[in-house]
């Protein structure tokens, strides 16, 4: 089976990359602009990677989709500070690059994995969003923030569109907060360009304030990475047809908490695991304050992943304190902060 990974040094592509070759009859053609974090599969002469961008390598990547059997675009800005203060670069990346990839996927008829999101259910007031009977409810306009949600929806929509024509097969999953080693960099949390864990992460580590965000009432459904991959391995390894037009919430609803409990958490796992003590305090920030004028925040989000156990046979293991601790030992590894 050959597979086409674009973004192949993501936080879930690099980590996709490793799982897949552990299966000695994968070949996986990988494309990102850069490359630090596949260390462990250069060396793999099943691993091919190309430095390059999907906005430039057309016929690369033209000539690979033609060549492979699935096609999986991780390419996308996925930070909301970046929503809020540069939205047509979300747009241009998200939506229309990822436009261009799924025209050809259906030029030549293969098999899509599309990577949707959590964020598409907006500020749905359902107690838990399915993949079928919930709606997609976002802010107004003038909230920037709702463009990653709707870049997402509307590729959602076409590609769904193009397999029911027969013109592709694909099958969309929802990632919902997954977190672990290599999620964002600690500079891009210093700039603010990281998501919720990280972010409180780089605080931990420089003892800088930890701010909540209207308090931290807010609640999110943290995934363990190792989980998100084993559901991804299970739907590139099943049968093509029968997850045909198929949308799976891949997240864990029992790990669902409070920003505030996770601030909590957090600054307890430090202490105990890092050869340091966190100095700084918890804050709390308005969102204008925090985010700007484009930002309107979500204040559940627990996926329904019925789907995902019965057609995958698959369910999450980790729970949060697990979770939360693989991800913060990871980084102190790396930052050379480990106790
Ligand atoms: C995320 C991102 O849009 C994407 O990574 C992704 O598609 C999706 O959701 C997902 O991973 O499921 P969100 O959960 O809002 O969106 O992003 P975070 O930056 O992780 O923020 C989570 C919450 O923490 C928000 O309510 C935010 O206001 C709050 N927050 C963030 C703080 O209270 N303090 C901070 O320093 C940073």
């Amino acid at each position: 089976m050959k597979i086409l990974i674009l973004g192949a040094n993501g936080f879930i592509g690099n980590a996709l990359c490793k799982k897949l070759l552990e299966n000695e009859n994968i070949e996986v053609y990988a494309l990102d602009l850069s490359n630090d974090k596949l260390d462990h599969s250069f060396g793999n002469s099943r691993f091919h990677f190309v430095e390059g961008d999907i906005n430039i390598n057309h016929e690369w990547i033209e000539y690979h989709i033609r060549k492979c059997d699935i096609i999986i675009p991780l390419v996308a800005i996925a930070t909301p500070n970046v929503y809020v203060t540069d939205p047509l670069r979300v747009f241009q990346l998200d939506f229309e690059a990822n436009l261009e990839i799924v025209k050809m996927v259906a030029k030549y008829h293969k098999r899509l994995i599309f990577p949707s999101t959590s964020e598409t259910y907006g500020m749905c007031e359902d107690a838990v969003f399915n993949e079928y009977t919930s709606n997609l409810v976002l802010g107004p306009i003038n909230k920037c923030r709702w463009i990653y949600s709707a870049s997402k929806q509307l590729l959602d929509r076409v590609i769904f569109a193009y397999a029911e024509k027969n013109d592709l097969t694909c099958t969309i999953f929802r990632p919902f907060n997954w977190i672990g080693p290599r999620l964002d960099s600690m500079k891009e949390a210093q700039l603010g360009n990281g998501r919720v864990v990280t972010i409180f992460l780089y605080n931990l580590i420089n003892g800088k304030d930890i701010v909540l965000v209207d308090g931290g009432h807010q609640r999110r459904s943290f995934t363990y990475l190792d989980d998100g991959i084993d559901a991804l391995i299970k739907i590139i390894k099943h049968d093509n047809q029968m997850l045909n037009k198929k949308i799976f919430n891949i997240g864990n609803p029992n790990n669902d908490i409070s920003i505030k409990e996770l601030a909590h958490l957090m600054i307890k796992t430090y202490n105990e695991f890092s050869n340091d003590i966190y100095r700084g305090k918890i804050v709390t920030k308005s969102q204008n304050d925090f985010y700007g004028d484009g930002y309107e925040d979500i204040p559940i989000r627990v996926p329904d992943i019925q789907e995902a156990k019965k057609k995958l046979n698959w369910e999450p293991k980790y729970d949060i304190s697990q979770s939360i601790k693989k991800t913060i030992t990871s980084y102190l590894k790396d930052e050379g902060y480990l106790k």
